[in-house]
């Protein structure tokens, strides 16, 4: 197997200049490919920020500075002529399937026999994005977590094709890339569904907000009253919506009503913004508005009594088990591990070892509650025999 030394990242946005700038950290040479200068220019100046800022805290690596380690950066347009030279390409494009299938093309029709092509989505079809790239073996998914050099995750995922030797080999290069804060942690997914593990297990509760907000909007409440319900975490729930991206969220939502279940279809409320252009904090204005900053939901409003942090936590066990139970993963703790390093967030299944039959109650409840099928237990769940995926 070829050692990694040049690796080349697609796209310069918000994930691809952050991996540029972990890549480079960890000495090898890295070309940031965009469609447009000005977008290539923009995602390394970032990277040489960043750079800066960590030597101006004294923490490069000893005796490099920033200057050195930005001189194995290379910038271009030209996709074709920038894999010549790869060992590993990593996709970091927007999030539509014609657009990585076309870059994993080009990629498979350029890049070296050996070079592996992995892609960054947070939810889509490996196998299905690697399809034309001519070495469906030599595709996997890496799927690292934004901010890159301070979340602790990167997913690596078997498409339905990969071969055993590019997963290894992208799991060594992953382990190699430093984090910010602490140790990298690099969980094998062994199976190309929707959302992997930390994303799948954090989408369903978006079926309960939905549920919540429409709620809301039906029975007259001000998202005052609802963000009311759920304060203690770091932002409310509207102010998270907003801050995530409506645009984000509904396309999130589409992708998985078509994938998983019809009942992720997006509510009328987030439908309603999102046609509206309402995107929240990219547009100024979501649920929020956010021309001042960042919007401070009004503590005296009262609540609305919607939103109950127990079903949240009932669904996102629940869809654990469903991720066991499709062979996404074969080890709960791994579950509970993705989730903290991922969302700094503690994992379902710890806490549910011995209360997990609340859980299914909590479910059959919330199925009387809402009609939504999606929340009903699985077998797994209400077998109690997840407790042997260990
Ligand atoms: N932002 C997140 O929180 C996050 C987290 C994990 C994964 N992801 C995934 O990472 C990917 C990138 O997301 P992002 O937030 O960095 O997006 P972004 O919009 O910040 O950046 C995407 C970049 O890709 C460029 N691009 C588009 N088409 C291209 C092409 N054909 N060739 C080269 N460059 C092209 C765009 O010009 C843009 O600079 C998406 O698949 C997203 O789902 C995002």
């Amino acid at each position: 197997m070829v050692d990694i030394k040049n690796v080349v990242v697609i796209g310069a946005g918000q994930m691809g200049h952050g991996i540029g700038q972990m890549a480079l950290l960890a000495g090898y040479n890295v070309t940031m490919v965009d469609i447009k200068d000005e977008f290539v220019d923009k995602g390394v100046a970032k990277i040489d920020e960043g750079m800066k800022k960590l030597e101006a805290k004294g923490t490069l690596p000893e005796g490099k500075s920033a200057a050195d380690l930005m001189a194995n950066c290379k910038k271009s347009t030209d996709l074709a002529s920038a894999v010549k030279d790869a060992d590993i390409m990593i996709e970091a494009v927007v999030e539509r399937m014609d657009v990585k299938k076309g870059v994993f093309k080009t990629a498979g029709e350029n890049a070296p026999p050996h070079c592996i092509l992995a892609s960054n989505t947070s939810t889509m079809s490996i196998t299905e994005i690697g399809k034309d790239s001519g070495r469906p073996d030599k595709c996997i998914g890496m799927h690292f977590f934004n901010p890159v050099p301070l979340m602790r995750l990167i997913e690596v995922i078997y498409s339905d094709h990969s071969s055993d030797e590019s997963v290894e080999k992208g799991i060594e290069f992953a382990e190699s890339i430093p984090c910010l804060r602490g140790k990298r942690y690099v969980p094998k997914v062994l199976k190309d569904r929707p959302g992997f593990i930390c994303n799948r297990v954090t989408a369903p509760p978006q079926i309960y907000q939905n549920y919540c907000f429409d709620k809301a909007a039906e029975e007259g409440l001000s998202w005052d009253q609802l963000d009311n319900d759920s304060r203690g975490g770091p932002m409310s729930m509207t102010v998270l919506a907003d801050y995530v991206g409506i645009d984000v969220l509904y396309h999130g939502q589409m992708y998985y009503s078509q994938t998983l279940s019809p009942d992720f279809k997006p509510g009328k409320v987030i439908t309603k913004l999102f046609n509206e252009g309402k995107l929240g904090m990219k547009t100024g204005q979501g649920f929020r508005d956010w021309s001042k900053g960042r919007p401070q939901p009004d503590k005296t409003a009262g609540k609305a009594r919607i939103y109950k942090l127990k079903y949240p936590l009932a669904i996102m066990m629940n869809e654990a088990c469903r991720v066991l139970d499709e062979g996404i993963t074969k080890n709960w703790k791994i579950i509970d591990d993705t989730l903290m390093a991922g969302m700094n967030m503690p994992g379902p299944m710890a806490a549910n070892v011995n209360t997990w039959p609340k859980q299914v109650e909590v479910l059959n409840e919330l199925v009387e509650m809402t009609g939504v099928e999606y929340f009903k237990p699985c077998e797994l769940l209400k077998s109690g025999k997840w407790v042997e995926y260990k």
